[in-house]
């Protein structure tokens, strides 16, 4: 990626503007659309990236060209603090949930929360998953995409948040998986069970 410096800027964000929400709502939906995140109403999608920006637990990292938002990725310090939103929005993601016909996502969430989809996994991998920083939602803008801005992103990341020894993060499709795996060397470590597709959670060490 040339000239990076110049064209890019990361950072947290602690506050939104409608412009950006726009922005990374599009994102969201366009990129993630797998993500429980993108099955919520806008006004839904907006309440959960405040409560991300104004917990201390929870970070909205971005990288911008100009006004553009280019890239966002969603970093938990535990993935408990993630869970805690959700369950705090449990009623308006269920009807939101309902009202657009997502029941195999209903499903998934009943197995997660029965915690029946983490059955298989041992104390130690489980351990690991729970004290550890969660890489949680990432994405490039579409014609960003394949020059090297997500690697690029994600190294200004590990550098912002070098205290955690691992990073988890879980990954919905192959080539997401090839980007994790081969780009940035994480390792598979366990599989969580979901209606069709498995998800695979994946570790790196940071220290
Ligand atoms: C995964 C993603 C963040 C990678 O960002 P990027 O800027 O394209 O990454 P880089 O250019 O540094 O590396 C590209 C590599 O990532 C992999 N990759 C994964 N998804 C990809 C996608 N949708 N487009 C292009 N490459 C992708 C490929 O191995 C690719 O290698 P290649 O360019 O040699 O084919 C980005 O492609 C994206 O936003 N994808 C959709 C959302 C997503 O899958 N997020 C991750 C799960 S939360």
């Amino acid at each position: 990626m040339k000239n990076r410096n110049n064209n890019f800027k990361f950072f947290e964000m602690k506050e939104i503007k409608e412009d950006e929400f726009k922005q990374l709502s599009n994102l969201i939906l366009k990129e993630n659309p797998e993500a429980l995140l993108a099955s919520l109403s806008l006004t839904n999608i907006k309440i959960y990236l405040q409560k991300v920006i104004v917990s201390d637990n929870l970070s909205l990292f971005v990288l911008k060209k100009k006004k553009t938002i280019v890239a966002y990725a969603i970093i938990a310090k535990k993935v408990s603090f993630l869970i805690l939103i959700f369950s705090n929005m449990k009623l308006k993601i269920f009807f939101n949930l309902i009202t657009k016909f997502k029941f195999i996502k209903i499903f998934n969430i009943m197995l997660s929360y029965l915690r029946l989809d983490i059955i298989m996994i041992t104390k130690e991998k489980k351990k690991i998953i729970n004290t550890n920083y969660n890489l949680n939602l990432l994405a490039v803008k579409r014609n960003f995409q394949s020059k090297g801005i997500g690697t690029y992103f994600l190294k200004k990341i590990f550098k912002k948040i070098k205290k955690s020894k691992y990073i988890t993060v879980e990954s919905l499709d192959k080539r997401a998986y090839d980007f994790y795996c081969k780009k940035h060397k994480f390792l598979f470590l366990a599989e969580k069970y979901r209606i069709i597709n498995n998800l695979k959670i994946l570790v790196k060490k940071l220290t």
